[in-house]
């Protein structure tokens, strides 16, 4: 892997399969009585949140803690970025407290990249979700757990049939998904109204489709999205009542699903609007694993970034 994760396109397959084989070792470590590793002591992670998080936050914390490393966690609503301090002079004061990986989560598209790319801090960047672009550690972290459902699938998801249904145009962990998902060779539909569906999703190698009930007959996964309000300038659709109707998941679509079928939601859940409440709670949902493996991967991630090989199960102090 190279030094900074800010995209799905940054890896190949044998570096994504990587990660989940390194964080699928350290699971093992984690069920056991050790639960930390000495790997990362005397590493400085920071987790510098723009937008709000609670998975994404406390799961890169608990990694990192997990492998030892210090953690710093920048909240901008409770920092000078308040009184107008720009990103690059918030970097830099991460730089000079001697930052190893810091971990971004802002509301810009490309915010990730701009600060890997500007030279303004010699750390490792990984991207936790930069606007409507994209989240990896959530598609790795996704891929993680459908693997972890249908073991037979190892390093080749030939055959998964995968639907992500929803807010597509808002939502980077779609973007991530499909790009891991596709890379990983599983079949991708994705399903909601036109006014959601991104113009670039041609180049997207996905199917498309507008009829829930048609499309998931035959899903091996069905990957819910939130619904983001708080992004949506205009109406996206006529009433939240419509949308449930249309591409809510209910307890009739729950039960026509595949008896093997699996239900993921990246979290938090709008329940009532994408995700009814039994369904959510119910015996194909996967969403608490979800969480779970995410803390793995995030370890994994760390481990491989900032110690510099997947993980075999041996321990160094
Ligand atoms: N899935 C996800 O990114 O959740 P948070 O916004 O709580 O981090």
């Amino acid at each position: 892997m190279d030094k900074h994760l800010l995209s799905i396109n940054d890896l190949s397959a044998d570096e994504a399969i990587q990660i989940l084989n390194t964080a699928s070792e350290l699971s093992k470590i984690s069920d056991g009585p050790m639960k930390k590793l000495p790997t990362l002591r005397g590493r400085t992670v920071v987790n510098l949140f723009f937008e709000d998080s609670t998975r994404t936050r406390i799961s890169f914390e608990s990694a990192a803690k997990r492998l030892s490393a210090d953690v710093i966690n920048f909240s901008a609503k409770d920092s000078s970025v308040s009184k107008g301090e720009s990103l690059k002079d918030t970097a830099q004061t991460l730089q000079a407290m001697g930052a190893d990986a810091v971990v971004i989560r802002h509301g810009a598209s490309g915010a990730a990249q701009r600060l890997a790319d500007s030279g303004w801090i010699s750390a490792s960047v990984i991207n936790a979700g930069d606007g409507t672009h994209e989240h990896p550690t959530q598609a790795l972290l996704d891929a993680y757990t459908i693997r972890s459902k249908f073991p037979d699938l190892k390093s080749d998801f030939s055959g998964l049939k995968v639907a992500i249904v929803g807010d597509i145009l808002h939502s980077r962990v779609a973007r991530s998904n499909v790009l891991l998902l596709t890379k990983l060779g599983a079949k991708v539909t994705l399903i909601a109204p036109p006014t959601l569906i991104p113009v670039g999703v041609v180049d997207w190698n996905v199917d498309v489709s507008y009829d829930f009930d048609s499309a998931v007959k035959d899903v091996d996964v069905l990957m819910m999205l939130r619904v983001q309000s708080e992004r949506m300038a205009d109406s996206f659709f006529p009433s939240e009542r419509e949308y449930s109707r249309g591409y809510g998941l209910d307890i009739a679509r729950l039960n026509s699903l595949k008896e093997s079928a699996i239900v993921m939601h990246p979290g938090p859940m709008n329940r009532g609007l994408e995700i009814s409440a039994e369904s959510a709670d119910s015996h194909k949902s996967v969403v608490l694993a979800q969480v779970s493996n995410g803390v793995l991967i995030r370890m994994a991630v760390l481990y491989q970034l900032l110690g510099g090989a997947a993980f075999t199960g041996e321990v160094s102090a």
